[in-house]
């Protein structure tokens, strides 16, 4: 239990910056993500957290004292990796159990903590398994209890879920925030799963190119991303560029209400896919699209339509259009975003 912060902090290697001016707050048994594309220094982030690494320039505080003179095992924040990294030749209670007999901690005290934990991590009865006999799950179980185990203040996962399949990863994220809710565990999580960041974190840190572009909440950054490339992280949008007029938004045979006084000469409106609405076409209605592509993909359907001259992506849970089909549109014009960037 810890609050995190991280002040302006930049990392070169070889003279080529990877980190630029990063500067994240992390509150008191919060879950945070850093969330970004491969490269743009997520695991770098990391291991300065950590202390592997350290920084050019900046400050790393824990509960607000500085830990940069402190080594990695001094500032109790563990590490799980990608790769489980477990000690092949000791049992599952050996791996849970070793950093407490590296603390010489009573041996009375290394059972009843190693036994809380197998608990747990639902694995009481595999305790004398090794690694080689268990799945990927539970040795991802096992990487996360041996992390716990030395009570650290900080929980730090680096892309743990990316080698699993994908209902042990929902498994395993569950598990997880399980795990984080009961301690309370201050938690930093990478990924570059943006369904990942969404579903755990209570804020996202959004990394590109070595800088953080946002850091808010997972409502916040999918409704009211504050650019168009921390939009597209979170998936395929709508774009139309025009102008507003009175809160009017007006492009080639565009006219949608957007609800507000602003008038801007360029602007660009960003629509999600779910803000779409198709209808049955009426006689009189002149909202008329097309559907040009259909892709089913079980809980909803993606569809492509022709609207004018525009082609418009949409998903709906409404699958039984086919193409050709004309259909009347609306939009959800209050979840409309827009840009006046260029
Ligand atoms: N020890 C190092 N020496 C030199 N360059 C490094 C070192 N560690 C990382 N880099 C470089 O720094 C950049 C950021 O690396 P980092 O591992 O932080 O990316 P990442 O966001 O975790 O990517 P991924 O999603 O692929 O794991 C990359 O260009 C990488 O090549
Ligand atoms: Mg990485």
């Amino acid at each position: 239990m810890s609050e995190v912060k991280i002040l302006s902090v930049s990392k070169s290697f070889n003279s080529s910056k990877v980190l630029n001016n990063i500067n994240i707050d992390i509150k008191n048994g919060e879950l945070i993500s850093l969330l970004g594309p491969s490269g743009c220094g997520k695991s770098t982030t990391l291991k300065l957290i950590a202390g592997i690494l350290n920084p050019d320039e900046g400050d790393i505080l824990f509960d607000n004292k500085s830990v940069l003179k402190l080594k990695t095992e001094k500032r109790d924040a563990a590490i799980v990796f990608q790769e489980y990294l477990l000690f092949p030749h000791m049992n599952i209670y050996e791996n849970i159990a070793f950093g407490l007999k590296v603390k010489k901690i009573p041996k009375k005290d290394v059972d009843s903590r190693v036994s809380e934990l197998l608990e747990t991590i639902k694995l009481s009865s595999e305790k004398y398994k090794y690694p080689s006999e268990l799945s990927g799950g539970q040795k991802q179980r096992v990487a996360i209890a041996r992390a716990l185990a030395i009570n650290p203040k900080i929980l730090l996962l680096d892309e743990p879920f990316s080698s699993l399949d994908i209902n042990l990863r929902n498994e395993m994220r569950e598990f997880v925030l399980e795990i984080q809710k009961k301690y309370n565990i201050t938690t930093v999580l990478v990924t570059h799963d943006k369904e990942e960041a969404l579903i755990m974190s209570d804020r996202i840190a959004v990394m590109l190119d070595g800088e953080i572009k946002q850091f808010d909440t997972p409502y916040n950054l999918y409704k009211s991303p504050k650019t168009k490339e921390v939009a597209n992280i979170f998936g395929e949008r709508n774009y139309i560029k025009g102008k507003l007029i009175n809160g009017v938004f007006k492009a080639d045979n565009i006219n949608i209400d957007l609800n507000n006084n602003e008038s801007y000469e360029e602007i660009e409106i960003m629509i999600s896919k779910e803000d779409i609405i198709l209808d049955e076409a009426k006689e009189n209605n002149c909202n008329i699209a097309t559907i040009a592509k259909k892709r089913y993909v079980g809980d909803k359907t993606y569809y492509e339509v022709k609207y004018n001259d525009y082609t418009l992506k949409l998903s709906s849970t409404n699958d039984g259009l086919e193409i050709g089909d004309n259909m009347s549109l609306k939009f959800n014009s209050h979840n409309i975003k827009y840009f006046c960037e260029k």
